[in-house]
């Protein structure tokens, strides 16, 4: 078979004809900020073709711009979601390859349906390149086929396809999909070749998304205000199959939401301009339906109009997201605790759609750098991400700036957007976290030079060392305000990651062999620069946060650790709760426990009040919340326009069960867990805890009970590799096997 046949096909779209008197009305959507009106209609292009002998091998290669899906003889071409995916479409566009051999049969019809997915998302208007204005869907596709004989054939796209308007009459990723079942195109015109770059192609990188799981309905809800809702009691990334039937021309119109209000009616406003509605018109016919070309975040469903009485069995909830394998699992003696890490387990399936979101409901659905940084090292416990972050990463490389500036969302539709700390050091950071759990050096070689333009980049925007210059988002969504005080200094956020970041190109380039004086120096400078304007005489941090606390000891940035822990401590138990942000929560237990507040972290893990990680579990939360005080107890909401129900961030604290409450810890000098560094943290809270990773080279397993006064530690070592067993202020050193410890406890 000749491979990489897409090469030799040209790129196709529709032309004029297929959208003549252009879309009606109700199908034309003001692409946000974009300033044009832009149809998102489906096209289909299709192919006939004979095969006249016995088939021994057959491909489809595709990639299309915007969303496809291929039908052969009128059955689906493999299972991938929302293919091509997303990546940064203008340097970077996946094709996939299918087995389509068992499919054909004499006479072939190839029908490729094409709508806009996440293009156009952006503020920039993305042109194709013969100037063909933006209603353009386009496709290119290879068959090859190879007969018993010996002989070969191939099926490129060309002007010999046709194009049609498809019955998907709209789609699109924020505002969801109308599907007209009696709709019959009126006017089948040639596709029309056009020139576009190819040496954007490259085959399948990430994960393909999948359909992972199928939820019933819990419950048929009438609400106050008189609407028929339906309750999946999950909430969840993906889109709802039903059977519908109806007389022509009748609708079912679903709309979805996370949230019913404190009123117990469904509740919308937090998706800000996003419809999340799917439209569906009846032929007279039954239908059993899904859709193709868009996904929602929701738990309700609302049934905004149904043909006759609706039956919760008709309907069931489809789970989509990245195709990522589960290696790392959770649990102890706390009910409340194992739903928080169910819920962080959910909120990654719901945000792990190809790329790495910051939520999968609202107008938004963006690959914030930040939120993936704080959330990496949970992310590659949970699932094994290391495909899907290879592809991710490097969308970031080439979207990043000339000057190194890494864009705040990645693919990057905000144009010149980017360069804030905590965010843009994802650049850094996630290569050097994914060489930890996975212990693959080549990370660190392909993105080396993308982690050391940001490092550049900070220090063009730095002045004596302090990164004085930009605009930062800071600690973002911090509740010092609520509590009467002042968020941490952004600047001050900015220099402690530069320092952080510094440190860690500094380990990356000296595992790859590389000279790393110069950023050696550069780290001691930050460091000494940090201490002089940051730290008080007395050892403490200034501006009195607990976010600057627990940066200035997670990156080595207090001299007097001392000093700070007990700061961090007096300031948690001032307030009796946390009030960092997603910059300062993900290190903030990490610094009590790591400098003998273990107490201290505890009471914040277990804190079942607003705010804490718990209180949105009593609240019945179902994925981990965006804010803290995304929902009061009397169930109003703090915040319409920015108040997710479905946003990993503060999710981040799975790493902390996971290293410290269970104690799998990796060792940076034997990365991806070929040694492992045990050192569990038990609180008399618990009973018990116990955590799995599988890793590179195994299971690792950790775990610890109480029995009679006693605590009995249980830890796994696989084959090939060593751990260091670290128990009341002593070490062990073991190899493979399983082995159990007793402490009085
Ligand atoms: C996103 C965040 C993101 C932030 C930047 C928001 O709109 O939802 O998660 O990190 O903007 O501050």
């Amino acid at each position: 078979m000749i491979m990489d046949s897409i090469f030799s096909a040209s790129w196709i779209r529709c032309g004029a004809d297929c959208c003549a008197g252009g879309p009606p009305e109700s199908l034309v959507w003001s692409a946000s900020g974009s300033g044009h009106n832009v149809t998102d209609a489906g096209f289909v292009f299709s192919k006939c073709f004979d095969c006249a002998k016995t088939v021994r091998k057959a491909s489809l290669q595709v990639t299309a711009l915007g969303v496809y899906q291929a039908q052969l003889n009128g059955a689906r071409v493999g299972d991938f979601i929302l293919a091509p995916g997303w990546t940064s479409y203008s340097k970077r566009l996946q094709y996939q390859t299918y087995d389509i051999t068992a499919m054909l049969r004499e006479h072939n019809q190839l029908d490729i349906t094409v709508c806009r997915g996440w293009r156009f998302l952006g503020r920039t208007k993305e042109r194709i390149t013969d100037g063909f204005s933006d209603r353009a869907a386009a496709l290119i596709a290879a068959v090859d086929i190879e007969y018993h004989d010996g002989s070969a054939q191939k099926h490129v796209t060309d002007g010999s396809w046709q194009v049609e308007e498809s019955k998907t009459r709209y789609a699109n990723i924020y505002n969801g999909e109308i599907c007209d079942a009696s709709f019959e195109s009126q006017s089948s015109a040639p596709a029309l070749a056009f020139e576009h770059d190819k040496s954007i192609l490259l085959p399948q990188q990430g994960e393909k998304i999948a359909e992972t799981q199928r939820l019933e309905a819990r419950a048929l809800i009438n609400t106050p205000k008189g609407e028929t809702v339906i309750d999946f009691g999950q909430n969840l990334t993906g889109y709802v199959e039903f059977t519908v039937r109806g007389g022509k021309g009748r609708r079912a119109v679903l709309h979805h939401a996370e949230i019913l209000d404190k009123d117990g009616n469904f509740y919308t406003e937090n998706l800000r301009t996003a419809k999340q509605e799917v439209v569906f018109i009846c032929d007279g016919e039954a239908h059993r339906y899904k859709p193709s070309f868009s996904f929602q975040g929701f738990r309700y469903i609302r049934l905004t109009e149904w043909p006759g009485e609706p039956n919760p069995a008709d309907f069931t909830a489809v789970v989509v997201h990245s195709d990522m394998k589960r290696t790392g699992y959770f649990e102890c003696s706390d009910p409340l605790v194992n739903r928080l890490f169910e819920n962080i387990v959910w909120g990654q399936r719901g945000n792990f759609l190809d790329i790495p979101t910051d939520c999968p409901q609202r107008d938004e659905r963006l690959g914030w750098t930040g939120d993936a940084q704080v959330f990496f090292r949970t992310a590659s416990y949970n699932y094994d991400v290391e495909k899907f972050f290879c592809k991710w990463l490097a969308d970031l490389a080439a979207d990043q700036a000339e000057d190194g500036s890494v864009p705040h969302v990645v693919p990057n539709i905000f144009d010149r957007e980017g360069g804030s700390a905590a965010w843009g050091d994802a650049a850094v950071i996630i290569p050097w976290q994914m060489y930890l759990t996975y212990g693959n050096q080549g990370v660190l070689e392909r993105q080396f030079d993308s982690m050391t333009k940001w490092i550049d980049f900070i220090q063009s925007r730095s002045r004596n060392f302090i990164w004085n210059k930009g605009d930062h988002f800071g600690d973002w969504l911090n509740l010092e305000k609520e509590n009467g005080g002042k968020p941490a200094d952004k600047r001050m956020i900015a220099t402690a990651y530069a320092a952080y970041s510094t440190g860690l190109l500094v380990k990356a380039g000296k595992v790859l062999g590389r000279d790393m004086a110069r950023y050696e120096q550069l780290h001691r400078n930050i460091v000494w620069a940090f201490r002089r304007k940051y730290i008080k005489k007395n050892g403490q941090v200034r501006g009195d946060t607990q976010t600057g606390c627990a940066l200035a000891l997670k990156f080595g940035l207090a001299d007097n650790k001392e000093a700070v822990a007990s700061q961090l401590e007096k300031l948690v138990k001032k307030c009796g709760h946390l009030t960092t942000g997603f910059v300062g929560t993900p290190c903030l237990l990490g610094a009590l426990t790591e400098n003998g507040r273990v107490k201290t972290a505890y009471d914040l893990l277990m804190r079942r009040e607003y705010p804490s990680w718990l209180y949105p579990v009593t609240m019945g939360a179902t994925t981990i919340w965006e804010r803290w005080n995304g929902m009061f107890p009397d169930g109003t909401l703090a915040d319409k326009g920015m108040n997710s129900f479905n946003h990993y961030a503060y999710g981040a604290v799975g790493e902390w069960l996971y290293g410290t409450v269970a104690g799998i810890n990796p060792d940076e000098n034997a990365p991806g867990f070929r040694h492992i560094v045990f050192q569990p943290v038990p609180d008399e809270r618990l009973s018990f805890a116990r955590a799995s990773l599988e890793t590179r080279h195994g299971l690792v397993e950790a775990g610890w009970k109480r029995e009679n006064g006693k605590i009995i530690y249980t830890f796994t070592v696989p084959q090939g590799c060593s751990a260091s067993v670290r128990l009341g202020g002593e070490s062990r050193e073991t190899g493979p096997g399983t082995f159990t410890f007793e402490q009085e406890g």
